[in-house]
């Protein structure tokens, strides 16, 4: 057991960042009429940039990513008897999100090197009942999204994109909002750009933008006075003083981005030097990778050591956490209308469980620390895991 530093040897940037033009930004929302997005404008102008950043031709700003999810999920008509295939390695929300509107979460396996959804494993579980598949793109790795186009031609299946991590992501030189999907964000404390909480989802076309509207803000038309509550549906809508600290970060976001690809390529290489350390692998079609996380494989890792190397790690002053548990072996997966228990699912997900035991990941502020600092991250790396 290797022995924990009295204090952090190390030091990274902060996490969330922000400057006058958040300062400016929250002010300039307090001296409006209103605060909520029926009484100013910074909700509308976060919106149209955020949408054009993506190449989309609408947004929707949410309370937060999961809502943003559901939003999406409702315009699509999802309900009870209604299945989702999501992918069995994920944040719990990709699924949540699902349970939420009565529906079935179906977890497929994942890719064992992008930790993205297996396209052939879905498609074995595409049912007269699937009304959408759910690709993450896994810490900012896009998900295949030419074979997902395949079989949504295929099967009439919809994409919905779970982009909570791709903020500015591409895939062929495309952006998130150029699939004619939609694709849902976060914008979680922990998130690429943030305001505590919130979210969003880009609509590829006026029709979805009409419903998502209608439908994040009980149901009303833009501009409504007399109650007309035209469809069902909840309250997500985003405040003013969020979307005001959004639009700030989104002046950082795609310079940040362009630092911890270069970091990356560095921590990458040296991690993967190291015995028993596999780092998350790319598809070289994600030509815009946006690292939310930096993720590595421990393969082979007791719970508990692993646990032991996430805590010297912590020691250390490094941001690392264990990853995510396949959604079926979490007690909150089963609170639905299923059949089945999670052994059953975990045969068919011999990837996800896999890596649902072995993953690790970094907070993304390790990646816009300067080089010699990912260098030392990547020898104090090396030294836990040979000695934890
Ligand atoms: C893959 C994924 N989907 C959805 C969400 C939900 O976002 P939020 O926390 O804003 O509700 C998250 C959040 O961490 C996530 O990681």
């Amino acid at each position: 057991m290797a022995s924990a530093p009295a204090q952090p040897t190390l030091t990274f940037p902060a996490w969330p960042q922000a400057g006058e033009e958040e300062r400016e930004g929250l002010l300039r929302a307090l001296d409006q009429e209103g605060w909520w997005r029926n009484g100013g404008g910074e909700v509308d102008s976060f919106e149209r940039e955020f949408a054009e950043l993506h190449g989309a031709p609408y947004a929707i700003a949410t309370t937060n990513g999961t809502h943003a999810l559901e939003l999406a999920l409702s315009v699509l008509g999802v309900g009870p008897g209604d299945e989702v295939v999501v992918p069995a390695f994920t944040f719990i929300a990709s699924s949540l999100a699902v349970q939420r509107l009565g529906a079935v979460p179906v977890p497929a396996d994942v890719h064992p090197e992008t930790y993205c959804l297996d396209v052939d494993a879905t498609a074995r579980l595409v049912t007269p009942r699937t009304k959408a598949v759910m690709p993450v793109h896994m810490a900012g790795q896009v998900a295949d999204l030419d074979a997902l186009a395949e079989l949504a031609e295929a099967t009439g299946v919809t994409v919905l994109q779970d982009a909570a991590h791709a903020h500015a992501a591409r895939w062929h030189g495309r952006r998130m909002g150029e699939f004619g999907s939609m694709a849902a964000f976060s914008f979680q404390n922990g998130k690429l750009m943030t305001a505590g909480e919130g979210g969003a989802l880009l609509l590829p076309d006026e029709e979805s933008h009409r419903q998502a509207y209608l439908r994040h803000g009980c149901g009303r038309p833009p501009g409504d006075r007399v109650y007309a509550h035209l469809t069902q549906g909840s309250n997500y809508r985003m405040n003013e003083f969020s979307a005001a600290v959004l639009r700030a970060q989104l002046t950082r976001l795609e310079e940040q981005i362009a630092v911890r690809e270069q970091r990356s390529r560095q921590l990458e290489a040296a991690l993967a030097r190291i015995p028993g350390v596999v780092p998350q692998g790319r598809d070289d079609r994600c030509d815009v990778k946006s690292h939310y996380m930096a993720m590595v494989r421990l393969p082979g890792v007791q719970p508990e050591r692993r646990t032991a190397v996430v805590d010297a790690l912590n020691a250390h002053g490094i941001p690392a956490f264990v990853g995510f548990p396949p959604v079926y072996r979490t007690s909150g997966y089963w609170q639905g209308p299923y059949s089945g228990d999670a052994d059953e699912i975990g045969k068919r997900c011999p990837v996800a469980e896999e890596i649902g035991g072995d993953c690790v990941w970094l907070h993304h502020r390790v990646l816009l620390a300067d080089t010699a600092t990912v260098d030392r991250l990547a020898e104090v790396f090396a030294e836990v895991v040979a000695r934890t």
